[in-house]
């Protein structure tokens, strides 16, 4: 068997007495589609920001690949391909689409040797690609701030997609969307190369349901489920992680749900 693209074991977070992240341990095998859910507060976006490296762990273990990358840095992380769009937006603004994505574009196009004209060219070639992936090539001109908020989760992906990761963590990406949008973008996730893992937080569970072949479950810091959509969907400490959250119908009627996310 490989080793799994993403292995997590014993990760722990700690911000004073609260354990945000508790004693997580979870592999992820390449090429999957899997969904991190749980309430507010469960600890998926600190867990994001472990395997990124943008805070260290308390305790535990990351590899990527089969290589420990638990003490690397953020950018040396990224190097190895691990890329993530915010829950909150960074990009800017009064800037253009094409603009926000050619500057991480040329980031990654082109190798240092190659004469600077051909690197451009690459980068704007790389460009144009990710925004007709990410429906957004009649948008290029635009600045970011004259865009819809779901137009602009797209921009981020297509930052994400920018970096040519292998693994991609998305948080909250349909946040705010129509659901037209949403819809949208579960198209687009869902037509990602299999080289692209994507591990995605999201309360839609439309969106996570649509995409994601596997998902965990986490409440106050710790796993409480890995398993298949509908093993998740069937499973009653589940249920009553979400009771009280407002969600419980999103799982307790089975059928999938009818409200979204707000605030
Ligand atoms: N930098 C920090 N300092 C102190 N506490 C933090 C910090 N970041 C997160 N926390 C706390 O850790 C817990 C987990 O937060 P986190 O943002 O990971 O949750 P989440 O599952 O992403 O929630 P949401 O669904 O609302 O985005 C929360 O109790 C939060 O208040
Ligand atoms: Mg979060």
């Amino acid at each position: 068997m490989t080793a799994p693209l993403l292995s997590l074991s014993g990760v722990t977070r700690s911000f004073g007495a609260l354990r945000a992240v508790d004693d997580v341990t979870l592999d992820v095998p390449a090429g999957a589609r899997h969904a991190l859910i749980g309430p507010n507060g469960a600890g998926k976006s600190t867990l994001f920001k472990l395997v990124t490296g943008e805070m260290p762990v308390t305790a535990g273990r990351i590899r990527l690949a089969g290589q420990d990358v638990t003490r690397l840095s953020e950018p040396q992380r990224a190097r190895r391909g691990i890329s993530q769009t915010l829950q909150h937006s960074s990009l800017f603004l009064s800037q253009t689409v094409e603009q926000n994505v050619l500057l991480a574009a040329q980031r990654r196009h082109g190798s240092r040797h190659s004469p600077v004209p051909r690197r451009q060219a690459a980068a704007r070639e790389r460009t144009r690609a990710l925004l007709a992936d990410v429906g957004l090539a009649d948008r290029a001109t635009v600045p970011v701030a004259a865009l819809s908020h779901g137009e602009r989760r797209q921009v981020e992906v297509a930052l994400a997609l920018a970096c040519e990761p292998t693994l991609l963590l998305l948080d909250e990406p349909a946040a705010g969307m129509s659901p037209a949008e949403s819809a949208r973008l579960v198209d687009l996730l869902r037509a990602l190369p299999e080289s692209v893992t994507v591990v995605v937080v999201e309360h839609d569970l439309d969106v996570v349901f649509a995409l994601a072949r596997s998902v965990t479950v986490l409440h106050l810091g710790r796993v409480l489920l890995t398993g298949t959509p509908d093993e998740v969907r069937g499973d009653t400490a589940v249920q009553e992680a979400y009771l009280g959250t407002g969600r419980e119908a999103l799982f307790l009627d089975g059928a999938g749900p009818a409200r979204r996310e707000v605030g």
